[in-house]
């Protein structure tokens, strides 16, 4: 089996580290990068894909699965040249679920006890204590029932806090935004949920209520968020993504005293585990078995 491995990788390192995980992970396979592999467009069967860049799949015509690195398809799904017909999986990585879980703990934690307001204080120079309240007193709100939204859901009901979970095809969102005090966005970009995060669904949110972003930058109109922090309806973001990434060091973002933000890091896929999982979907390819984790173009994820 011919696969080519392409990507938007951050250096020649990084692409050599993800090549050596997965070779090892299915070393009966031939493993190509994008530029060895154009010599051997028709034999090539797979592409293990890290948001690619736009056309980079259109020399190989024998496709027979896709595989993305990364867990949202957006930015693969975006590309027109992608070829039709030929069966996408995205990453399910269990350490990427955990580290997800983690990161929205820390965010959670910091948001439900004011650490963040300590942190303000601190640059303040002010010395004062906010009344303490017990985990079940702090209400939050998933959005997302995916393999993220449910992992992370569980590790915050593990910690006290009351969850409830909501998807796109569940209870209307206006009453649930107004009943919890954190709003955690972990849906995929799609689009139906592109710009969903937007001056109404802020309006809807409860008064002095905080919002964690770990989707996507495009969930988010930033203009409304903006002005919903500034009115101080909203009373602290967490933003681990963005419209622009890296996000420009103009952007209000970076100085803005309620809004704490993550270059993208709340959950890097974990080259070891992403690899066992890769190998995984491509022996089920080889033996005809059903293939794990496949994306519904239609759909969007
Ligand atoms: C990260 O954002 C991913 O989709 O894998």
């Amino acid at each position: 089996m011919k696969i080519v491995l392409a990507g938007d990788f951050d250096d020649a390192e990084e692409h050599q580290r993800w090549h050596e995980a997965l070779a090892q992970a299915l070393p009966e396979a031939h493993w190509l990068g994008a530029d060895a592999a154009a010599a051997y467009a028709d034999e090539v069967s797979v592409a293990v894909v890290a948001n690619p860049p736009p056309g980079s799949l259109a020399p190989f015509r024998h496709l027979r699965l896709i595989q993305s690195l990364w867990a949202g398809v957006d930015r693969l799904l975006a590309d027109a040249s992608l070829p039709a017909g030929v069966p996408i999986a995205r990453m399910v990585d269990p350490a990427m679920s955990a580290a997800m879980a983690e990161t929205a703990l820390w965010a959670t934690l910091a948001l439900h006890r004011g650490f963040f307001t300590y942190q303000r204080q601190q640059r303040d120079g002010v010395w004062r204590a906010l009344a303490q309240r017990r985990a079940d007193e702090a209400p939050v709100l998933v959005l997302g029932r995916g393999e993220m939204g449910r992992a992370v859901a569980a590790r915050l009901r593990a910690q006290g806090y009351p969850v409830t979970a909501w998807g796109r095809d569940g209870a209307p969102l206006a009453p649930l935004l107004a009943a919890h005090e954190i709003v955690i966005n972990l849906l995929p970009l799609t689009a139906a949920t592109r710009g969903l995060l937007d001056r109404r669904f802020f309006a809807a949110m409860r008064e002095g209520a905080a919002l964690v972003n770990l989707g996507r930058g495009a969930h988010v109109v930033d203009d409304d968020l903006l002005a919903a922090l500034d009115a101080g309806h909203l009373s602290h973001a967490v933003l681990d993504v963005f419209h622009a990434e890296p996000l420009p060091t103009s952007h209000r973002y970076w100085t803005h005293a309620r809004v704490t933000m993550l270059p993208h890091a709340a959950a890097a896929t974990d080259e070891r585990s992403a690899a066992a999982v890769v190998a995984a979907n491509l022996r089920a390819l080889e033996h005809g078995r059903p293939l794990a984790h496949l994306v519904d173009r239609g759909r969007g994820y």
